[in-house]
């Protein structure tokens, strides 16, 4: 349950409004909701509901135009772009659609330049996370001999390998099959724990299925959020 007492990350009235010249896009409008340690909490909404614009200010790569966004009631808004930098370097992990592996960096390496941000025995730290997404045999390959399913969970391990307290995943197996999504998302709902918070943003609607707490966004605005008292395993779901 959202009770408040563990809220992590807090957006209050948070509006976005893009302009390309005449054009004006308010991708978001008055849009408030928390982000709880020790939960996974998913962002559901359809294609162009602001779910990305979203995801990209709770992680610090986007400002609002209006609005708060605090990091245990921590305004980080107001904080310079060192500090914000700061914030995206020690704080968060961010999970792509498209991976963003580097491709002439082996495997091993993807992980182990972001495990150096936190660790000095980033080796040990970079196995640790190969193992846990089940890739250490693969890990002196390059991102191109891999296949979708592996290479993102590669760029999970180099998410965790920094030891993030929010991990955010913007539509992680958007372009993965039903099966090796099933597998991405047990290693996401697993990676939750009360050091770190994870976020999936999706428009399938079966994720909500495993999560911890539901934000609905439509139109830029916050249409429901649920808490599930029982969140399924990723094993429960009939994924059609
Ligand atoms: N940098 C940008 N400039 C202009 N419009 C943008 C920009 N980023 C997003 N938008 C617009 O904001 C709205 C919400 O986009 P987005 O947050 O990407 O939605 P979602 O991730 O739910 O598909 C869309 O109408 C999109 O076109
Ligand atoms: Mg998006």
């Amino acid at each position: 349950m959202n009770t408040g007492e563990n809220t992590m990350l807090s957006l209050k009235h948070i509006s976005k409004t893009y302009r390309n010249g005449s054009e004006i896009t308010h991708a978001l409008n008055d849009v408030s909701f928390d982000i709880e340690a020790n939960q996974l909490t998913v962002i559901l909404g359809p294609s162009g509901s602001g779910k990305s614009t979203a995801l990209n200010i709770l992680g610090g790569m986007d400002r609002p135009t209006t609005g708060t966004v605090s990091y245990n009631n921590y305004d980080i808004n107001t904080e310079s772009d060192a500090q914000l930098t700061q914030y995206r370097k020690d704080i968060v992990g961010f999970v792509f659609q498209f991976y963003n592996l580097i491709s002439n960096l082996t495997v091993f390496e993807n992980v182990a330049i972001s495990a150096q941000l936190k660790d000095k025995k980033y080796q040990d730290v970079s196995e640790y996370y190969l193992k846990k997404v089940d890739l250490l045999k693969r890990k002196n390959n390059f991102p191109d001999q891999l296949s979708g399913g592996e290479m993102q969970r590669v760029s999970i391990a180099r998410a965790l390998a920094k030891q993030p307290k929010i991990l955010l995943c913007d539509e992680p197996t958007g372009a993965l099959d039903t099966e090796t999504s099933q597998k991405v998302f047990k290693i996401l709902k697993d990676s939750t724990s009360k050091d770190t918070a994870v976020v999936i943003v999706t428009h399938n609607p079966l994720v909500a299925k495993i999560a911890d707490c539901v934000i609905k966004i439509k139109d830029g605005q916050v249409e429901k959020i649920t808490n599930n008292i029982n969140p399924l395993e990723v094993e429960e779901v009939d994924w059609g």
